[in-house]
């Protein structure tokens, strides 16, 4: 019979039940969620359920990191499932703080990362990455994890992340996770529950351009038609915009111009008004 998660929602009795677990000298692992969980978040919760004595799994939608014109309030919620979830595979504690909880009357403060931060995702979505690395150092302070998991799902979210802790001194270590996704490959995402069926037939081949780029500049060494045919690619399966396909430095996030040395390719298309990201190894 699975345990029951124990469920948290304030700061104080966070602090009380991580003392409790520091003083029996127990590891802790912590995993950052926006909740609606499938199975590429339930990797990150084995593994660290696997690595550690006790886990603890966030789950907020973080509205700092929602543009005015993004899907804050249709963002999928579902605490319930989630729970019982996370009951399943023997996470010790849910933190679900309301929004009030972690952003108090006043709240001013931002954790900013400039360059890594600013590029990709950073130059489409103005603001998100300063929501996600302030929410993020918060948790971390709140938690104080001996490891925390991310995926490479969202690998410039994982640099930036990075980053935070090499800059910060955070004792934290900082666990990569592979991308988990479906059998055509697409990678799972919380937003692909609000893809209609037409579309969800669609939405892999993002993975397909990424991969089809990925192969071509390998091929050819020209980065330019590389990314031009991945973008033809997405336009004729019936993408409705690019935002940008990218072979870059997996470190620096710079472009990449060798094909030579070891690269990741980004890509972001929108399919009607569901924005998709996904990334692959050169
Ligand atoms: P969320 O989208 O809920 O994702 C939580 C974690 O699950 C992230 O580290 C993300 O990279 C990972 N993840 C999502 N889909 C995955 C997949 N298919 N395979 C492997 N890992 C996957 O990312 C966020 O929330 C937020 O920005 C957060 C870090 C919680 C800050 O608010």
């Amino acid at each position: 019979m699975s345990k029951s998660v124990k469920i948290i929602t304030t700061v104080e009795s966070l602090r009380t039940q991580l003392l409790e677990w520091r003083q029996a000298n127990l590891t802790v692992g912590l995993v950052p969620t926006m909740g609606n969980l499938h199975l590429g978040h339930y990797s990150l919760v084995e593994q660290s359920v696997k690595d550690n004595d006790r886990t603890c799994v966030s789950v907020f939608v973080n509205p700092k990191q929602f543009g005015d014109n993004e899907d804050f309030s249709d963002y999928p919620r579902s605490l319930d499932s989630d729970e019982a979830g996370l009951s399943e595979c023997g996470v010790n504690l849910m933190f679900a703080p309301s929004i009030r909880e972690m952003y108090q009357d006043g709240f001013v403060t931002r954790v900013s990362v400039p360059g890594i931060g600013e590029v990709l995702e950073g130059e489409f979505r103005e603001g998100f990455f300063i929501g996600v690395a302030t929410v993020i150092t918060k948790l971390l302070v709140q938690v104080f994890p001996d490891r925390a998991y991310f995926g490479e799902k969202d690998y410039q979210q994982l640099c930036v992340i990075k980053r935070i802790c090499a800059d910060l001194n955070f004792p934290t270590e900082i666990i990569a996770c592979p991308t988990v996704r479906a059998k055509d490959g697409l990678a799972l995402s919380s937003r692909n529950s609000l893809l209609n069926p037409q579309e969800l037939l669609i939405a892999s081949n993002l993975y397909k351009a990424l991969k089809c780029t990925a192969g071509n500049f390998r091929l050819t060494g020209n980065r330019e038609t590389a990314i031009i045919l991945g973008k033809e690619l997405l336009k004729t399966k019936g993408f409705d915009k690019i935002d940008y396909i990218s072979i870059c430095d997996p470190d620096t996030l710079k472009p990449l111009t060798e094909n030579n040395k070891i690269g990741r390719v980004f890509g972001a298309a929108w399919l009607g008004s569901i924005r998709l990201i996904d990334n692959v190894k050169l």
